[in-house]
């Protein structure tokens, strides 16, 4: 082989040997686990956020009464979240909200409309309260039997 084919060769072979050490010096662990990307930043993504929602089982540890109440009532099957919003980092962030307005946050699950399955119950709310507060009838907690709020201090 002549000289200069030599040279190339070896100079070619040598920048393979430094690229693939290279490759295999840079290239992360994980990379490659379950496709063309780093393995690892599944994890990373999945607990790079604080959970929103918590579930009741958070909420009894220290609203005893209300989770009792509730748990043995109609409403059961809703979530304290979906009325008092997501508790994040309560109580360390804060107080959660206490809806105030009634009429607007019972009347989105027990307006009737056709087509609502039958087993949830639902009134016309005009006729059923007119305008007054689902609260002053119902303890949201515990909708059956009905209460007669008394006013507040
Ligand atoms: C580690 C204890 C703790 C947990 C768990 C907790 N809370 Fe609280 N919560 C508190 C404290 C303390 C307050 C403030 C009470 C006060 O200042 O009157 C509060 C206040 C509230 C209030 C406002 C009450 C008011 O009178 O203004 C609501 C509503 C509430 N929490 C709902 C929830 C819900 C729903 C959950 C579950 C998703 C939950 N909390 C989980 C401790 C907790
Ligand atoms: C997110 C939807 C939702 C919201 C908001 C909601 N409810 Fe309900 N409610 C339901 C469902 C679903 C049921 C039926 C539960 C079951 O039978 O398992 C129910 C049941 C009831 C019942 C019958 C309970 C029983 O024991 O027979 C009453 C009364 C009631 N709700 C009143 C209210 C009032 C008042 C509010 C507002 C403070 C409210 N609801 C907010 C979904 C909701
Ligand atoms: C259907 C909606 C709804 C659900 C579900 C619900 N709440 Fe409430 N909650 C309310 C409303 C409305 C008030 C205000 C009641 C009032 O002023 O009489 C309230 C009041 C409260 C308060 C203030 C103190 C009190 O008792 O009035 C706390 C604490 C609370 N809820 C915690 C909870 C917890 C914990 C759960 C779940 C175990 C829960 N709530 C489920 C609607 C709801
Ligand atoms: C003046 C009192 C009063 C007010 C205010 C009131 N309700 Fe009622 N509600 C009643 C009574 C009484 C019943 C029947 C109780 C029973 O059958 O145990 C009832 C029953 C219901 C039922 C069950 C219907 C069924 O077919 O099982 C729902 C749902 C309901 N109310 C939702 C609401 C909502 C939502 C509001 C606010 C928009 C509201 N109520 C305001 C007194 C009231």
């Amino acid at each position: 082989m002549p000289k200069h084919i030599v040279r190339l060769v070896i100079l070619i072979v040598g920048l393979l040997a430094v690229g693939l050490s290279a490759k295999a010096y840079f290239t992360v662990d994980t990379f490659y686990d379950y496709g063309h990307y780093r393995g690892a930043s599944v994890t990373d993504i999945a607990t790079s956020h604080e959970p929103r929602y918590r579930g009741p089982g958070y909420c009894q540890m220290c609203h005893i009464q209300q989770y009792e109440v509730w748990s043995s009532h109609g409403h059961k099957t809703n979530k304290c979240e979906v009325c008092h919003g997501p508790a994040g980092q309560h109580p360390v962030t804060g107080k959660l909200p206490i809806p105030q307005d009634t009429v607007k946050l019972c009347t989105q699950c027990h307006q009737k409309i056709t087509g609502r399955p039958a087993k949830q119950p639902q009134i016309v709310v005009a006729e059923h309260a007119g305008t007054m507060a689902c609260i002053y009838c119902h303890d949201p907690h515990q909708p059956r039997p009905i209460r007669i709020k008394e006013a507040k201090q």
